[in-house]
């Protein structure tokens, strides 16, 4: 069986690298045969956010990248498609394994497809409802023309049901992010800046904002950054900015003095920060996961989230934008009385290796 994974951006990585783990341990220990290929199409470059993740993550070193870089989201999707076309001519495989809802997933999936490959589909079924955000496009495409899913919970599994897909082509595996994070909890690193600020355990707040609808209006962002600052009460909020952010806010200017910016932080030393932060600020997706399985205080400055059991079942709370919203969050917070979460089911770290077992259970009935 041969396998193509692609990782384009930094939230595939750590759910590439115990896929990539999970193969090379299934073919040494048995008499399954699994080439792989891993192609990087090179959508974040940054060592900041691309290399230092698969020096982390003890990922191998692409067998391709694509370089395509930055550009608007059809020129990057247009690019990834050509590069992508010609790589998958030049080393034809039986499965496409992508994951998660970048630009990158939804354009080898396009390309694979009609190239008539199979496509497989890590973190299926997720949905935010929210068209304006280009991930749900990507997600809602990738999803209308996978052949094989793997969701991370029942929820997600329902949902692709509800748009079509045959139940047999949905496995429920779990979480392949926690795997990654399952495996380097115990290597974690404490970054530089902790020293710098004198930090302990719960003594600040750990904040990213990169969504285009949070970052790109400069007096908005102006305004939620000034009133996190103020909620935050005198603690200090450590802020790993990515580089769309950093444009802007060199924009506004100073920050207030509460609020530290930093470059974006390598995964260990990112987590190190998740771990011991009193609570998260974020509008990512995945931090609403980990925060979840480490238990620790997730306000999320969003509207919706495609990850609603993180909210049911774990400690992640929707904050959205509105300062009332806010302010009422940071006083349950300031009065120690923050929900304690679950962990859902199957967000064990061994998610990757059921995932393959079953691939291969996939590929035996099909060719039989
Ligand atoms: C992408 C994903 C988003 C994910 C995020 C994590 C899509 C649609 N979005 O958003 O889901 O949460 O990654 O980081 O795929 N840039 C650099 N260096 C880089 C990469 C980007 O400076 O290595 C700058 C460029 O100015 C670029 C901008 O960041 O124009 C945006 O990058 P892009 O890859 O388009 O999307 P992200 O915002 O990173």
């Amino acid at each position: 069986m041969k396998i193509t994974l692609v990782a384009g951006a930094r939230p595939n990585f750590m759910k590439i690298a115990p896929i990539i783990h999970a193969i090379k341990k299934i073919t040494q220990e048995t008499d399954h045969q699994i080439e792989y290929r891993l192609v990087h199409t090179g959508q974040h470059y940054d060592e900041k956010l691309s290399k230092y993740f698969f020096d982390d993550l003890n990922i191998p070193h692409p067998d391709a990248n694509l370089e395509v870089g930055s550009g608007s989201h059809a020129v990057q999707t247009a690019k990834i498609m050509i590069a992508f076309e010609q790589e998958l001519l030049n080393h034809p495989c039986d499965y496409l394994l992508v994951v998660g809802d970048v630009n990158s997933t939804m354009a080898c999936t396009l390309v694979a497809k009609k190239m008539q490959i199979k496509v497989i589909h890590v973190e299926a079924g997720l949905r935010s409802y929210d068209m304006r955000m280009p991930e749900e496009i990507n997600r809602m495409v990738t999803d209308s023309i996978a052949d094989i899913f793997f969701t991370t919970t029942p929820e997600a599994g329902y949902k692709l049901i509800k748009m079509g897909c045959d139940p047999a082509n949905i496995h429920l595996v779990g979480n392949v992010m926690i795997d990654s994070l399952c495996s380097n909890l115990k290597k974690l690193q404490q970054p530089p800046v902790w020293k710098t600020l004198d930090l302990s355990d719960k003594s600040y707040y750990l904040m990213t904002l990169h969504r285009p609808s949070n970052v790109d209006e400069e007096k908005s962002l102006q305004e939620l950054i000034q009133l996190l600052g103020e909620q935050a009460k005198g603690k200090p909020v450590v802020f790993p900015a990515h580089p769309r952010t950093q444009k802007q806010l060199q924009a506004i200017g100073k920050l207030p003095d509460n609020i530290y910016m930093v470059e974006p932080l390598r995964y260990l030393e990112f987590i190190y920060l998740v771990k011991h932060a009193a609570a998260v600020l974020t509008d990512s997706g995945g931090i609403q996961e980990e925060t979840t399985y480490l238990g620790v205080p997730c306000l999320t400055l969003r509207e919706n989230t495609e990850r609603p059991e993180t909210i049911t079942m774990g400690t992640n709370e929707l904050i959205g934008i509105e300062p009332q919203n806010i302010i009422n969050a940071f006083s349950v917070l300031n009065n120690n009385t923050w929900k304690k979460g679950n962990v859902p089911l199957l967000w064990d770290g061994h998610t990757a290796e059921r995932l393959i077992f079953q691939l291969l259970k996939i590929d035996a009935q099909s060719c039989s």
